[in-house]
């Protein structure tokens, strides 16, 4: 059947790819060589998944009370930058309700009948994986609203005159939509889902945890010191922190005794060009465009991608949320924004502002009204960003 070839088929050439290097160490993006991995470093239980503690208290109270029912689960959306474990959670749900668990993704679903099979297959109170649900196309999305609202499916039969429309029932199920940009979202859909959960880039502390979770499941002997700056450098991303300790395993074993010590993982960090941020080339490459050519910014989302040679979508799910998380970049009505902590990453001095750029002399009030975000914005438009995105103009 068509369908479970589609089914199994990898979604490819979707914006998210494009134009990224999978394999450099600080993206967040899987390459081949994660893939191979994260099947063996993936947490199966709630108990196992590390951080996130609000997700994992409202998840374990939700999946009690609909085992308790004999329900299945809400539906549960998942959202968040790539690597910070949508994937892994929603293996995580389905093992904790003990039901069966098909994964497919938005790109994968290309007519109406892939939709038709999957859920006319479904299983008693089982859960379907939507990865990238955002980039399921319209016709497939509302095929799927009558089926998450009251599990039934309207199906066309015939063509023309004699066309008539026949309801089915499908199997009550848990569908779990995955993310990274929720904004794209269309209303009625986002509204189907009983529990929006949005994860958030981890602590230091939260990635250590990791680090000598997955290096213990490897085999692999990391100190203390060692496994902190490993996730010191991980971008707040399970994922990253991941891959960084693979490539300092790879480096202890070959230029030092195969242990994982502070002057190891600081070598092998530095040869791999990960700065103490997690940088790598290019974030750096984004924000010195920005500071060089740009005076600070600011300056419009695709002349930045132009510029780097990058696609504008990859800046905006993979590169921006980390430097706005940590204060180094600001999205503002008019374009992208280095903060202070930008220029003084690379021993610079943030110039005085030009006119029209941020002024100092304003109230917070006018500045906003003069379409100017100031730094202490930051934190607050990181959780925003998603909900109401800032047009370019
Ligand atoms: N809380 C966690 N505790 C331990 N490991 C984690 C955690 N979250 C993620 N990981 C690890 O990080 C890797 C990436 O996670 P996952 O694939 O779930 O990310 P994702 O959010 O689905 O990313 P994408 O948006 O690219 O699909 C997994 O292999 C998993 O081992
Ligand atoms: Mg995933």
């Amino acid at each position: 059947m068509a369908t479970s070839k589609n089914m199994t088929r990898i979604s490819k050439g979707t914006a998210r790819d494009g134009g990224v290097d999978r394999e450099r160490p600080g993206a967040a993006i899987p390459g081949e060589d994660d893939l191979s991995f994260e099947g063996k470093l993936r947490p199966q239980l709630l108990k196992e998944f590390i951080g996130q503690p609000k997700i994992k208290e409202i998840l374990a109270m939700a999946i009690a009370a609909a085992k308790s029912r004999g329900e299945a689960l809400d539906h549960v959306l998942l959202y968040g930058p790539p690597g910070l474990g949508k994937t892994t959670l929603a293996t995580i749900i389905a093992n904790e309700l003990g039901v069966a668990f098909q994964q497919t993704s938005g790109p994968v679903l290309q007519i109406k009948g892939d939709i038709t099979a999957i859920l006319t297959n479904l299983r008693n109170k089982q859960v379907l994986f939507i990865d990238e649900t955002h980039r399921m196309q319209p016709v497939l999305e509302e095929l799927l609203y009558s089926a998450l609202e009251d599990y039934k499916l309207d199906i066309l039969i015939g063509q023309g005159p004699a066309a008539r429309t026949h309801t089915m029932e499908v199997q009550p199920f848990t569908m779990i939509g995955a993310t990274t940009r929720a904004g794209l979202l269309s209303g009625p859909l986002r509204s189907r889902f009983g529990l929006v959960l949005r994860l958030e880039f981890y602590s230091d502390a939260d990635l250590a945890y990791i680090v000598k979770r997955s290096a213990e499941i490897l085999g692999v002997e990391v100190d203390g010191e060692g496994t902190m700056e490993i996730a010191r450098r991980a971008r707040g991303t399970p994922r990253i922190a991941n891959r960084l300790l693979r490539r300092v395993r790879d480096y202890a074993q070959v230029r030092g005794e195969g242990k994982i010590s502070l002057p190891i993982a600081q070598a092998a960090l530095e040869m791999l060009e990960v700065d103490m941020h997690g940088f790598d080339e290019i974030d750096r490459r984004l924000l010195r465009t920005i500071i060089d050519k740009y005076e600070g910014g600011p300056v419009g989302l695709n002349t930045l991608a132009a510029v780097l040679a990058e696609e504008p979508d990859a800046i905006e799910e993979i590169y921006e949320p980390y430097l706005m998380q940590i204060g180094f970049l600001n999205r503002t009505p008019k374009g992208r924004m280095v903060t202070h902590l930008a220029y003084e990453h690379f021993g610079l001095k943030k110039p005085e502002p030009r006119d029209g750029g941020a002024q100092p002399g304003l109230s917070s009030a006018a500045r906003e009204a003069a379409g100017v975000a100031g730094e202490g914005e930051a934190a607050h438009r990181v959780g925003a960003t998603d909900e109401r995105e800032v047009k370019e103009p």
